[in-house]
């Protein structure tokens, strides 16, 4: 069993030091004392990941996971098994780029498995918000990259994975209305490997930085 310490690691924002504190009150670490789920959370351990989410998570992530700040990511309606990887990758710190290190390393250091499958059950299960409209001319030649690819420059349509409208499965994430800013970060972390993805370094490898802008500001608008 964890002993309810948070480890600061290597932290640069007092936002997340505040959060960290508040983690420290709610004893994230030892929720179901003892219990170790192996399946889906049960109803004290969703209790527990609903007030973190709202108390700590939602300072940057939004309550319900429609973060409204383009630098964190909306989690609301994303796939579950995709957010229990992500956290799990935070805390194994193999998730690294530098926004990943130094906000959510912290974060997820001391989670437990149980809390880390209610919390993505939770967000999977709120509902996503709509982003705001980007530039007509962006859409539509972000709209024929992600339906079509770009096959002179080896890019791939990334509907096949991520779904004709966007929603993902359980293994790919979902993209729709997600925030522009983020997913073009995203590519960029790809493409350097700083993010180490095989499957999507690939994708990213022959994509230019304004057909990463188009794409972006596509899927940003996509319900
Ligand atoms: C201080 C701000 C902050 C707090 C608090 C925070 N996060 Fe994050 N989170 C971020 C940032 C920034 C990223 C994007 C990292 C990157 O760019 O790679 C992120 C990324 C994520 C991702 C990956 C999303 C994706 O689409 O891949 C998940 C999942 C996540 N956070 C869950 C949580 C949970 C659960 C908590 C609460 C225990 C939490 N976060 C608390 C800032 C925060
Ligand atoms: C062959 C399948 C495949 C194709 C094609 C593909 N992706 Fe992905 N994509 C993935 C997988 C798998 C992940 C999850 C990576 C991980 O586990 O961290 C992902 C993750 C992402 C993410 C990160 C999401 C987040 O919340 O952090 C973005 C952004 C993304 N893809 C954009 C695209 C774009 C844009 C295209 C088309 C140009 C594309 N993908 C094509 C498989 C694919």
């Amino acid at each position: 069993m964890r002993n309810g310490k948070i480890s600061a690691g290597p932290l640069a924002s007092g936002r997340v030091t505040a959060a960290l504190m508040l983690i420290g009150g709610a004893a994230i670490c030892c929720a179901g004392s003892g219990v170790r789920a192996e399946e889906s959370p049960d109803a004290s351990a969703q209790l527990h990941a609903r007030t973190i989410a709202v108390t700590v998570c939602g300072t940057c992530h939004g309550a319900d996971g429609n973060s409204t700040q383009p630098k964190f990511p909306r989690l609301a309606g994303q796939n579950a098994k995709y957010l229990e990887a992500q956290l799990k990758a935070f805390r194994s710190q193999s998730r690294g780029d530098p926004d990943a290190i130094s906000y959510m390393w912290g974060m997820a250091a001391e989670l437990d498995d149980e809390t880390i499958a209610a919390l993505a059950a939770y967000y999977a299960a709120q509902k996503p918000e709509a982003g705001p409209r980007a530039a007509q001319a962006h859409t539509t030649r972000g709209r024929e990259i992600y339906e079509k690819g770009i096959p002179a420059e080896g890019v791939p349509a990334c509907s096949s994975c991520h779904g004709a409208d966007a929603h993902g499965t359980q293994d790919f994430p979902r993209l729709a209305s997600q925030h522009e800013q983020y997913i073009l970060k995203q590519l960029g972390s790809f493409q350097s490997n700083m993010r180490n993805v095989a499957i999507m370094h690939g994708v990213a490898l022959n994509l230019k930085s304004p057909e990463m802008q188009s794409v972006a500001s596509f899927l940003q608008s996509q319900p």
